[in-house]
């Protein structure tokens, strides 16, 4: 099984590094716009290979396509990355170029793959990929909702002082500090609603705190996370890879979803060998449905602005 990772930064390289001590694929390339620096990222993790024992081979290119050639998933990680004080939003200018460029490029050599869209803004970019590629919409998958949701467990199991994976908890809408939207009232600990064990006002700050999540870790490291986003995406290429069939938020292209068209948002999916499987309808009240519509709204005006790249 093979991956590419289109930019070897930050969170390209740390997706890289999980896939290959986790044994998810067998062959990982990385490839980068800058000279040398996917080469370098790809040999530095491959000389950790004696040490945590994985066999992943490792590789890196400057630009040459022809060496993601029949990739299984392609992962599109290249673009900018948020600066302290700016919006995923404010990426689009610049990224919607280098993603249209980029896929387009990875389908002339991997026309069967599955795409993984992390560049920000992640659903318009999602959006995108599906429009100027025409692929099915199986197989073009937005990373957002995996991080946002471990983001909230991770919050949960602070408030509960209880380990993370006794937590479940899943977050929805577009990835945007305004529009995503945890959902509260469905997260549980072991099965039990956390609502039996943590008042309104600390799970109303845990929300908070998980919506703003990314925003928090770019004011504090100069330039957004990689760590959990890295590891969201070996976690979501996995279920691809290896069948796992996952219940997953991605952004994915709804037709009539949760009551919306003709964008791509975050919605529980089942991930598997075919990309998205299936689109689970879980009954929201009536306040979701309410917060779901205007997260939608949000990703819809975002979209007007492909409207020059992609005509
Ligand atoms: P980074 O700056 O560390 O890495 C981006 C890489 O892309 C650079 O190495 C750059 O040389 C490369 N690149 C730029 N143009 C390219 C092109 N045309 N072809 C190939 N490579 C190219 O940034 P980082 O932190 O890795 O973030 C990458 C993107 O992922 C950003 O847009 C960021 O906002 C987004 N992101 C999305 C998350 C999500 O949950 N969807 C989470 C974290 C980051
Ligand atoms: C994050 O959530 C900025 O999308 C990036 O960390």
């Amino acid at each position: 099984m093979k991956v590419s990772i289109i930019g070897a930064g930050n969170v390209g390289a740390t997706c890289a590094d999980v896939i290959s001590y986790r044994g998810i694929a067998s062959e990982v390339v990385l490839l980068d716009i800058k000279e040398g620096f996917a080469e370098g990222k790809a040999l530095d993790i491959m000389q950790c290979a004696t040490n945590t024992g994985f066999n992943t081979n490792v590789s890196g290119v400057t630009n040459d396509y022809s060496k993601t050639a029949n990739s299984n998933v392609v992962v599109v990680t290249s673009g900018i990355p948020r600066k302290p004080g700016m919006t995923r939003e404010e990426l689009i200018g610049i990224n919607a170029g280098i993603v249209k460029s980029v896929v387009q490029n990875v389908l002339e050599f991997s026309p069967n793959a599955i795409f993984v869209i992390v560049s920000n803004p992640m659903d318009t970019m999602t959006y995108l990929t599906l429009k100027a590629t025409g692929l099915p919409k199986n197989r073009v998958i937005g990373m957002g909702g995996a991080l946002d949701s471990s983001r909230f467990r991770t919050y949960l199991s602070l408030a509960l002082a209880k380990p993370v994976n006794d937590v479940s908890a899943m977050v929805i809408g577009g990835h945007g500090d305004t529009t995503m939207i945890p959902l509260t009232r469905l997260a549980s600990y072991n099965g039990i609603p956390v609502t039996q064990f943590l008042s309104d006002d600390v799970l109303t700050k845990v929300a908070a705190d998980t919506m703003v999540g990314g925003a928090t870790l770019t004011g504090l490291l100069g330039t957004s996370a990689w760590y959990a986003p890295g590891a969201s995406v070996a976690f979501l290429v996995d279920s691809i890879l290896n069948n796992q069939r996952k219940m997953i938020a991605c952004s994915v292209y709804v037709e009539g979803e949760y009551g919306q068209s003709d964008i791509c948002i975050g919605v529980p999916c089942i991930i598997g060998e075919n990309g998205v499987e299936e689109i689970l309808d879980i009954k929201l009240n009536d306040t979701e449905k309410a917060l779901f519509a205007k997260s939608a709204d949000a990703v819809r005006q975002m979209n007007d602005a492909l409207k020059d790249i992609l005509s």
